[in-house]
């Protein structure tokens, strides 16, 4: 369990009980709008131990919020998130706290500090955490290093690195707590072919070494294809489609055929039916 134990939890009773929710993520009726805007719109999500679930859809569409409102960045208008069973917007400080540690962020752009060297920027977290002794610390970021196959880049500034080799910096911060989830926002967007298989690899590294649960946002079908075993298209506020790789591969909804294969007279399509038109845009 994500919070067994911790010690300032305030329902401190199922410590000692087996939590009666199983080890996911879990989005419930999530709505969410910036102003006029409205973003989600009774948004549902499961994720569960184990998957690796591809969150895809248009630019826009609200997949990034949707990662951080899992770690508390951003809150819901209306609807519930959990992880294993705790609603995210109850936590306290320290609890959130002890939730970030346990939830890795891959954010969109790296978002490593300039000025610090790659071996600082992950350590900062842990000196942050405390209980880690130097030696622990040097001994975490060499692991989370070799484990993106970037052994001895520790002394480098961020500006000496690739983007591709900026990404696998971000992922090895985000695993430097040996976290439970790892939350990836568009970790191949902006790379070639080969670097993008290249990261593809590491997500299902950390899949199989790590034992990690992931939801990696992403435009990129064929990456979704093969680090995923779901993957949910999200349109118009809510999961339109999800399903295996396969199933959405194969899906006729033609919003998710538009998407797939990049065509977007079949979303226009999609539009006028989701909006109860006829094909050629009229009234039925
Ligand atoms: N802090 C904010 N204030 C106002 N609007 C916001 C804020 N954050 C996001 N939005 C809006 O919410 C919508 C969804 O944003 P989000 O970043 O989640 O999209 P996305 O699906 O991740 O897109 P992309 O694929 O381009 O990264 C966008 O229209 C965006 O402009
Ligand atoms: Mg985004």
């Amino acid at each position: 369990m994500l919070l067994r134990g911790a010690p300032s939890f305030s329902a401190s009773w199922f410590v000692d009980f087996d939590w009666p929710f199983a080890d996911m993520i879990e989005f419930i009726n999530v709505s969410k709008a910036f102003g006029s805007k409205v973003v989600l719109k009774g948004f549902n999500l499961k994720v569960n131990e184990g998957d690796t679930v591809s969150l895809v859809g248009f630019s826009g569409s609200g997949k990034s919020i949707s990662l951080k409102k899992i770690v508390g960045l951003i809150a819901p208008d209306e609807g519930t998130i959990r992880v294993d069973g705790l609603d995210v917007q109850s936590l306290n400080r320290h609890e959130l706290y002890e939730l970030r540690r346990n939830v890795g962020f891959v954010f969109q752009f790296a978002a490593l500090f300039d000025s610090m060297t790659i071996a600082e920027n992950l350590a900062m977290g842990l000196l942050k955490a405390g209980g880690y002794t130097e030696d622990a610390i040097r001994e975490r970021i060499e692991e989370s290093l070799r484990l993106v196959e970037l052994e001895g880049f520790g002394p480098r500034l961020p500006s000496e690195l690739s983007g591709g080799q900026k990404k696998r910096a971000g992922l090895a911060r985000a695993i430097a707590f040996r976290p439970k989830y790892l939350l990836y926002d568009e970790p191949t967007s902006g790379l070639d072919p080969v670097t993008t298989a290249v990261i593809d690899r590491l997500i299902l590294r950390m899949r199989d070494e790590l034992g990690v649960t992931s939801i990696v946002v992403t435009h990129d079908m064929r990456s979704a294809e093969r680090i995923s075993n779901r993957i949910a298209m999200l349109y118009d506020g809510r999961i339109l489609e999800e399903g295996t790789p396969e199933e959405l591969f194969r899906s006729t909804n033609p919003i998710v055929r538009g998407f797939v294969d990049g065509r977007p007279e079949l979303v226009e399509q999609g539009n006028r039916e989701l909006q109860g038109l006829s094909p050629d845009g009229s009234m039925p």
